[in-house]
């Protein structure tokens, strides 16, 4: 037996049953560049492309097959010496080819789609796999539309097929028909009257017609299929096909089915990698989709972000750090309550000793009734127009920074020091130090910056930035935080908001 039993194969097909949606086609470098992520992420196999279906599906499977190295490169025929001739010559830089092939397994199928019979569409299969299996020893086969198929014929074919060599079986649910029991029984039907099915992998490859290719994989797993199909944010033809994330999540979240152990999949990645696939595909995520959308970690009741801040997981059954999302963004609405407009301030970095809570949750109630949704740099803004939350001796009254390759950065700063207005310009060997030495040459102090770090808050160039800094003065350290969509404000709000603790 060419593969291990006792593992789960996660097999992605983002780059060829993903890609087949109308107006998602990728260039090859394109693909190289997802097909590197899927290899972090830790797939099994990619699938990597249709190499008979156009010369740019050719390369590409050609390029991933020089690219990648530890997945194991996938190429899909139909039962012919043409398509298979082709798939093999793709594969020829690939470390782990495997060439997938198969045909029609349904009635409908072998009636209407190819005008045969059981008998002729089985012996086409088997010849399939034979003559594959002189190129790679690797060869999984397909039985297309396996989904309607009558289950006794089924078995025959599977039997056959691995007889011929198949090292993987694939159990497609084509049309999205299934039932999660019945797509059960159906792995059921085939361990228990396939003769040789140890000698084999069964593989699940669902469609999401009906909403559930998800469910049908699992159930295939409960029922012993070892290797599930699936693509990034669930991409596919129609209704798409299972979706990675869901089912890697899965199994990682209910520990006790004992799957979790059985696959290499780095979740980190997840949400990235969704990104991704979402920008270059063009296919936007929905905001409710599970585990990547949006919304999928974004509580809004006030009932329900207070129980959440009490307890993570009193709503919350995976951490989202888990698929790689920064700290669970409860998003504010003017149904949120205190307890979370406070969690989102002291994640900002404010000191919530320093702010009065009451009044700034009134403030903040008058501008939810106006937006939707209050993101972190309205809460900025809320924070910066309200100064009396501030005991702020120091304030900025202006900033103008000139700065390039060819000049000396300088800055001229306009300060409100002991109720009066200052001006000082300073030069600096960038536009930051710049503002500092301008701030400096009005205060008169010898203070030394001791910590300095910026932090985009979303990610993205048009993103607020928190700038945090530590800074010495006579032998005591003081922390400051600032904000701004500009660096260079958001550095000098993080100064004076530690100069305020001690001049
Ligand atoms: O859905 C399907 O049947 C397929 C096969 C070609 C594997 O994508
Ligand atoms: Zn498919």
């Amino acid at each position: 037996m060419l593969h291990d039993p006792n593992r789960i194969y996660i097999f992605d097909t983002t780059l060829r049953d993903g890609e087949q949606v109308p107006g998602s086609q990728l260039t090859t470098p394109e693909k190289i560049i997802i097909a590197e992520a899927l290899e972090k992420l830790g797939v099994d196999v990619i699938e990597a492309g249709f190499p008979i279906s156009s010369p740019g599906d050719f390369q590409s499977v050609v390029e991933l097959s020089k690219a990648i190295r530890e997945p194991i490169i996938c190429a899909l025929t139909r039962a012919n010496k043409g398509d298979i001739d082709c798939a093999a010559e793709a594969l020829k830089f690939a470390k782990r080819p495997r060439i997938h092939t198969g045909i029609g397994s349904s009635d409908m199928h072998i009636q209407y789609k190819f005008n045969s019979t059981r008998e002729k569409i089985l012996e086409r299969g088997v010849e399939a796999v034979k003559y594959a299996k002189q190129f790679v020893e690797d060869v999984e086969f397909y039985a297309e539309d396996a989904g309607r198929a009558d289950n006794v014929f089924l078995a025959q074919m599977i039997e056959a097929v691995i007889a011929a060599g198949a090292t993987v079986v694939n159990i497609p649910d084509t049309n999205g028909y299934c039932l999660p029991e019945q797509y059960g029984e159906k792995i059921k039907f085939l361990k228990e009257n396939v003769k040789n099915i140890d000698q084999a992998i069964i593989s699940v490859h669902c469609h999401n017609d009906l909403g559930l290719a998800t469910a049908n994989s699992i159930a295939g797993l409960h029922n012993g299929a070892r290797q599930v199909e699936c693509t990034i944010n669930g991409i596919g033809e129609r209704a798409g096909n299972t979706s990675l994330e869901e089912v890697v999540m899965i199994l990682n979240t209910h520990k006790a089915l004992g799957y979790h152990d059985l696959i290499n999949i780095n979740t980190k990645h997840l949400y990235g990698l969704s990104g991704m696939v979402s920008r270059m595909m063009r296919m936007p995520v929905q905001p409710n989709k599970a585990i990547v959308g949006k919304n999928a970690f974004a509580h809004s009741s006030g009932i329900h972000q207070d129980g959440f801040l009490k307890h993570r997981e009193n709503y919350e059954i995976i951490n989202p750090e888990d698929v790689g999302i920064d700290s669970a963004d409860i998003v504010l609405t003017a149904r949120s309550g205190r307890a979370a407009l406070k969690h989102h301030l002291e994640r900002l970095g404010y000191t919530i000793e320093k702010i009065d809570l009451d009044h700034t949750y009134q403030k903040f109630l008058e501008l939810a009734d106006e937006k939707k949704e209050v993101k972190d740099d309205d809460l900025l803004k809320l924070m910066g127009a309200d100064e009396t939350n501030y005991k702020n001796g120091i304030s900025i009254n202006s900033i103008k920074v000139t700065t390039g390759d060819q000049e000396q950065p300088e800055a001229e700063i306009n300060l409100h020091f002991n109720g009066e207005d200052h001006t000082a310009t300073a030069t600096g060997n960038g536009p930051v130090s710049a503002t500092i030495n301008a701030i400096l040459t009005v205060l008169k102090k010898d203070i030394e910056i001791k910590e300095f770090n910026i932090h985009s808050i979303h990610g993205g160039s048009d993103d607020v930035s928190k700038v945090d800094m530590r800074v010495m003065f006579e032998d005591k350290s003081y922390m400051g935080y600032g904000f701004s969509t500009d660096i260079v404000r958001a550095s000098a709000n993080a100064y004076l908001d530690a100069l305020n603790k001690f001049v």
